[in-house]
């Protein structure tokens, strides 16, 4: 089982500028939340306790007034500063004390997963012991992302960054299963002409070994873009639909730790001191 777990929370902003000139793009709020909410509860339904957000240098302490250890949570959060962004890969050569020995799962801290069956599919995925896995979703603008050509028998035969040729309408997600060889791979890497890392190299790399696997989200599932202020407003719109029909939070942190029984009743007391009155606190009260 993999038990570690990687956000990576830093990159430029320039896309959201001005609105990400003094914060950072993932404490930004999808309606009711800070965006990195939902990666971090992602890790959460995976079962994944052990937590390192990698952050803007100089943003650590915006972070840590959010989210300063996952004590209350159950869970334990570390962070470290990426001075620059190097690209994606960075994250493992960042991560290389934390991730140790084991094997490890990575979210973008932009993204945002949303559907049934979503909990059986990440527990089933950090069951990997060997290689890596990506998880597909079918989109209808996959130039704008990594993409994954695959066959009959949901094998991977080509993967492309954003490529401009059609080459499959699979978006390649922000979330990745590797194990413990990523980080002597990503160590490997040369910067692309855009003078970053590549994940897609990376995977390449996995893929040269017949070492990638996919797995897919269905059309029942949601994965939604979080890249531009317009999409910041649909995913808005997508969350507060399903909560204010459902009466549902959708990653309310403190409602998955106690599901996972990781925290008690006393830890949603203190939550709820500490965020204030405020409806995301009506919401925790729910639980006691
Ligand atoms: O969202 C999925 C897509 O994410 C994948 O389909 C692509 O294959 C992958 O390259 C990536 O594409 P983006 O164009 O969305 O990557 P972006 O540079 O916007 O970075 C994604 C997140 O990672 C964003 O929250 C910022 C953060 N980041 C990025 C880089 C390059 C860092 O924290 N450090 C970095 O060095």
């Amino acid at each position: 089982m993999i038990k570690k777990g990687i956000i990576l929370a830093g990159g430029k902003g320039t896309r959201m500028s001005p609105l990400t000139k003094a914060v950072n793009k993932q404490l930004l709020p999808i309606y009711d939340k800070p965006l990195i909410f939902y990666p971090l509860s992602i890790l959460m339904l995976a079962k994944i306790k052990d937590i390192l957000i990698i952050v803007n240098k100089g943003q650590l302490n915006q972070y840590k007034k959010i989210l300063p250890n996952g004590k209350n949570l159950g869970i334990k959060i570390s962070y470290l500063e990426q001075d620059k962004p190097r690209g994606l890969p960075d994250a493992f050569v960042i991560g290389e004390k934390f991730i140790g020995k084991e094997n490890v799962a990575m979210i973008l801290g932009d993204n945002f997963f949303y559907g049934q069956n979503l909990t059986s599919k990440l527990l089933n995925n950090t069951k990997l012991k060997k290689g890596a896995k990506v998880v597909l979703y079918k989109v209808q603008k996959p130039e704008s992302f990594g993409v994954a050509k695959i066959n009959k028998k949901n094998q991977i035969i080509s993967i492309k960054e954003k490529p401009k040729k059609f080459l499959s309408d699979l978006a390649i997600t922000g979330l990745y299963f590797f194990d413990n060889n990523v980080v002597k791979y990503s160590k490997k890497l040369k910067p692309s002409k855009r003078g970053e890392v590549e994940i897609v190299d990376l995977l390449n790399f996995y893929k040269s070994k017949k070492q990638l696997s996919a797995d897919l989200i269905g059309r029942g599932g949601a994965w939604l873009d979080t890249g531009s202020i317009e999409d910041f407003y649909k995913t808005s719109a997508f969350v507060s639909a399903i909560e204010n029909r459902q009466g549902f939070k959708i990653a309310c942190l403190e409602e998955i730790a106690l599901n996972n029984r990781w925290i008690s009743k006393k830890n949603i007391r203190d939550s709820i001191s500490f965020y204030g009155n405020c409806d995301y606190s009506k919401y925790l009260s729910k639980f006691l």
